[in-house]
């Protein structure tokens, strides 16, 4: 019978459900990993032996199987290490099954057996929210996937710690949200000299959500002008501060769990393509 531990795919600002199935197959050993994974999924292995041999346990002498299903979604990042060696050490006897059923799991391993830090932990926590599923992450995130709420969050700083949580020794303590950012300052439009025209347009695109455009001869002020734009508009609310803070959970830019309510500004070279503005790269993602 297969061990299966819950995770998630991170595809943009959307997490997907994943099973990690693990199954000991009689047999030469091995351990293989199928399911889409990319280089880093398939380099989980060596951490994941790592990780147990840290712990002083052995690989059972078998073919070990693990499946990262659905098997057609493309899976990237190093946060399927701990999923994997949980799913791993519930098929070995370990952990217990069931405990693990009421859980997400999302993190990356050490050869050490530590657990290190993986972006998109927030977003992992509002998916685990959602399926009313627990969420286990690493200790560093613990404060970010706090901020969702909903889950129930262990937060374990290496496997050792978490197993004997598991076991009912040595529980961990949830961990609180992080702090909110105080809102960073940016230029100010009384710093703005004349130009009132301009500063009058930009109030009334601040007030009523407009686009703007600039034009204007070289060094008349207009990226000053743009870049005074956030100041001039209310603080983030509670929803868009948390939208704000999954982009920089998925782009691991959100250190220590603290949400700012800074609004986000984005001064793009005037050459950058479309390509660069919106995201390219050499991975696709099929829908
Ligand atoms: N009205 C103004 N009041 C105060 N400083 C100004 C004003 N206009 C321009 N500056 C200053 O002049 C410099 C050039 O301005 P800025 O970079 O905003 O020009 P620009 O219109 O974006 O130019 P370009 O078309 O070359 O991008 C900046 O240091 C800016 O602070
Ligand atoms: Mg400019």
């Amino acid at each position: 019978m297969a061990t299966i531990v819950r995770t998630v795919a991170y595809l943009g600002l959307e997490a997907r459900a994943v099973e990690v199935q693990v199954q000991l197959i009689p047999g030469l050993p091995a351990f293989n990993v199928v399911g889409l994974g990319d280089k880093a999924v398939g380099e989980s292995r060596e951490r994941v032996r790592g990780a147990i041999a840290a712990l002083g346990l052995a690989l059972p002498p078998k073919r070990i199987a693990v499946n990262l299903s659905p098997a057609d979604l493309p899976k990237e990042g190093a946060h399927f290490d701990l999923p994997i060696a949980l799913a791993l050490l519930g098929a070995m006897g370990v952990v217990d099954v069931e405990t693990l059923a009421g859980y997400v799991v999302v993190g990356e391993l050490g050869l050490d057996a530590r657990i290190a830090p993986s972006p998109g932990v927030l977003l992992a926590a509002l998916h685990a929210g959602q399926a009313e599923l627990g969420l286990v992450c690493p200790a560093a995130q613990g404060a970010e996937a706090a901020w969702a709420g909903s889950a129930e969050v262990v937060a374990a700083p290496d496997l050792l710690a978490l197993i004997n949580h598991f076991k009912g020794h040595g529980l961990l303590a949830a961990p609180g949200p992080g702090k909110v950012e105080a809102e960073a300052p940016g230029p100010d439009l009384r710093q703005v000299r004349g130009q009132e025209t301009a500063k009058r347009a930009l109030e009334i695109a601040a007030a009523g959500s407009h686009n703007l455009l600039l034009c204007g001869p070289p060094g008349a002020g207009k990226s000053l002008m743009a870049a005074c734009l956030p100041g001039i508009l209310p603080p983030l609310d509670a929803a868009e501060a948390l939208e704000v803070s999954m982009v920089q959970s998925v782009a691991g830019t959100l250190a220590n769990g603290r949400l700012t309510r800074t609004r986000p500004f984005r001064a793009p070279h005037h050459s950058a393509s479309m390509a660069a503005l919106t995201g390219g790269g050499v991975t696709f993602h099929s829908k």
